[in-house]
């Protein structure tokens, strides 16, 4: 299975110029791709600019949403539908991130219906974010262990099985709430350990194995090989370095085949 590296922009950048900047440091970079599949999930009204800027760069770049509505259709002034993203050609979607969580008051009901939105879609697949604050990672593993649980537990509520099976389609992301833009990423050895027990839950509880669980939180070109260069890691969810165009040509040039 690819290490999946998606670039989350969060609602950045807001001129037009640096999106086309940012952009560039695609140019010229070859990519491994036997290895690695890159995802990026930019404020949705730059996709069509983005899509065909990758087009041009003959950049082989999956496109990815931040967020989706867990309805189909309907008078959702604001709202995004995950198919409306699948006829663009989205290929994945944050679902559940920590700022939807804490600024959007996302509950585990909702991200488990936007989950099931995305799957519905037929979008290849959610990207479910989980993470502990630093007042539960205080408190000691056995807290860090019931919040994540919870949590994976909360989005899995039924998924029926087979979608998930048959097809790989659902991705998690550990993003430690302490990390995400702190600039204090977690050690490699934090993340695999929260990482092996999301997998252990899914294993448990679904008969899931091969769920991809990626690391996020203050992943930048220095740190992403600690993280992305272990077995028990798929991949990384990167914020803040993705939207720095020096930072993510580096990124990407230690993802060079
Ligand atoms: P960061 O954000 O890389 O800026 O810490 C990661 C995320 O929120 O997905």
């Amino acid at each position: 299975m690819k290490k999946l590296i998606a670039f989350n922009w969060k609602m950045h950048p807001n001129k037009l110029k640096d999106v086309e900047g940012v952009l560039m440091a695609f140019d010229g970079v070859d990519i491994d791709l036997d290895t690695y599949e890159i995802a990026i999930a930019p404020p949705a009204v730059y996709l069509p600019l983005i899509s065909s800027v990758f087009y041009e760069l003959k950049a082989d770049i999956s496109l990815a949403l931040q967020n989706c509505s867990w309805e189909h259709e309907g008078a959702l002034t604001g709202e995004l539908s995950a198919e409306m993203g699948k006829n663009f050609g989205i290929d994945y979607v944050i679902v559940g991130h920590s700022e939807r969580r804490t600024y959007f008051g996302e509950t585990d009901e909702m991200v488990n219906a936007k989950a099931k939105a995305v799957l519905g879609a037929g979008i290849m697949a959610p990207i479910i974010c989980v993470g502990e604050s630093l007042t539960i990672r205080n408190k000691g593993k056995a807290a860090i262990r019931q919040h994540i649980k919870k949590q994976v537990i909360g989005a899995m509520k039924n998924l029926t099985s087979d979608k998930v099976v048959t097809n790989k389609r659902v991705i998690f992301a550990y993003e430690p709430i302490w990390a995400i833009g702190t600039g204090k990423a977690a050690t490699p050895e934090q993340a695999v350990e929260v990482i092996a027990y999301i997998k252990e839950v899914i294993e448990a509880n679904y008969k899931l194995s091969g769920v991809r669980v990626l690391y996020g939180g203050s992943v930048n070109a220095k740190n992403i090989m600690e993280f992305v260069g272990q077995d028990a890691i798929d991949g990384a969810l990167v914020g803040g370095a993705s939207v720095d165009k020096k930072e993510l040509k580096n990124i990407l040039k230690k993802l060079h085949s």
